[in-house]
């Protein structure tokens, strides 16, 4: 069963962004939308979505968490004489219907897994853009969008353990920011939280509390935004997987993500007691390779 604390956050981890035009325009050809077609978006932010749908002669509805998002929304929607449903909920609560023949999605992966109990019972077909389905394999693909026809077929994935011992991420300041991460989980309680010194900079989400069996377990980091030149990390504990150490820098350079062995996650846990904390990332390069 959840733990109060992971149910509250899976349903409180809005993340907003807009989807970007030209993967929308190939997740709504991908999933056929026309005239007809009943497209819902899940978490359907500012409704940029909806209009394109709309435009192509969809029937389109929305269900949005934030209530500025919604009025925002709404206003668009009108504006350009669109008819929509557009509602205020919880994705997560069973009142909110979430039945249409396309579902469209830009959540964040460890949110599709835990939802997907609920879109299985759609009988839609999926479409996403930017993150895959955790564990499963899309029918299709086209430039940043997946369509998937479910219950659709399983990925294999490999020995339960985390692909590497580390995690360096070099993400931008002062906003909000998210990383994606994906273990192979044996099954069974897949609990997960983050050290202090994690927890102090991120928000981390598992797509699940538990697994029927051995799958693809999402893992989904939010940094909160810190001043440029924050170096931070720690350690994530998933139930039933060893540790796996992610590092930050909150950066102006570019956006960046490295793999770590175990002497990588050794020297930058030695950095993060120096002092002097590395700043740049050729700073924090330079100590994970000491
Ligand atoms: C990354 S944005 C994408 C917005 C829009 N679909 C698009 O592609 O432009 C994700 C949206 O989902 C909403 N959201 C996240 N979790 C939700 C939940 N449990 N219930 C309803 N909305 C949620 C967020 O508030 C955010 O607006």
């Amino acid at each position: 069963m959840a733990s109060p604390d992971t149910a509250d956050t899976a349903r409180t981890w809005p993340f907003w962004a807009p989807s970007q035009a030209e993967a929308v325009e190939a997740a709504l050809d991908l999933a056929g939308i026309g005239p007809g077609v009943h497209l819902l978006d899940l978490g359907c932010g500012d409704g940029q979505v909806l209009l394109a749908a709309a435009r192509r002669g969809a029937t389109v509805s929305g269900v949005e968490a934030d209530a500025d998002l919604v009025a925002e929304a709404k206003e668009h929607l009108a504006d350009a004489g669109v008819d929509a449903d557009v509602r205020q909920g919880d994705l997560f609560d069973p009142a909110v219907d979430v039945g249409a023949d396309v579902l469209f999605s830009y959540l964040a992966p460890a949110t599709l897994q835990r939802l997907l109990p609920r879109i299985l019972e759609t009988g839609a077909r999926l479409v996403t853009v930017d993150f895959d389905v955790p564990g499963l394999v899309p029918a299709k693909r086209s430039g940043a969008a997946r369509l998937y026809r479910l219950p659709g077929r399983r990925r294999a994935v490999g020995r339960p353990g985390w692909p590497t011992a580390g995690t360096l991420v070099a993400t931008v300041p002062d906003v909000q920011s998210l990383s994606c991460l994906e273990a192979a989980h044996p099954g069974g309680p897949t609990l997960v939280r983050a050290d202090d010194g994690l927890a102090a900079v991120a928000t981390v989400l598992s797509g699940a509390d538990h697994l029927e069996e051995a799958g693809a377990l999402a893992v989904d980091l939010r940094w909160e935004g810190q001043p440029a030149g924050t170096f931070a990390g720690g350690a994530i504990h998933v139930e039933g997987l060893e540790d796996h150490h992610v590092f930050v820098l909150h950066t102006d350079e570019e956006e960046s993500v490295w793999e770590l062995s175990a002497d990588g996650v050794a020297g930058l846990r030695q950095a993060l007691l120096a002092t002097d904390r590395p700043s740049t990332v050729d700073e924090v390069l330079a100590a994970a390779n000491r």
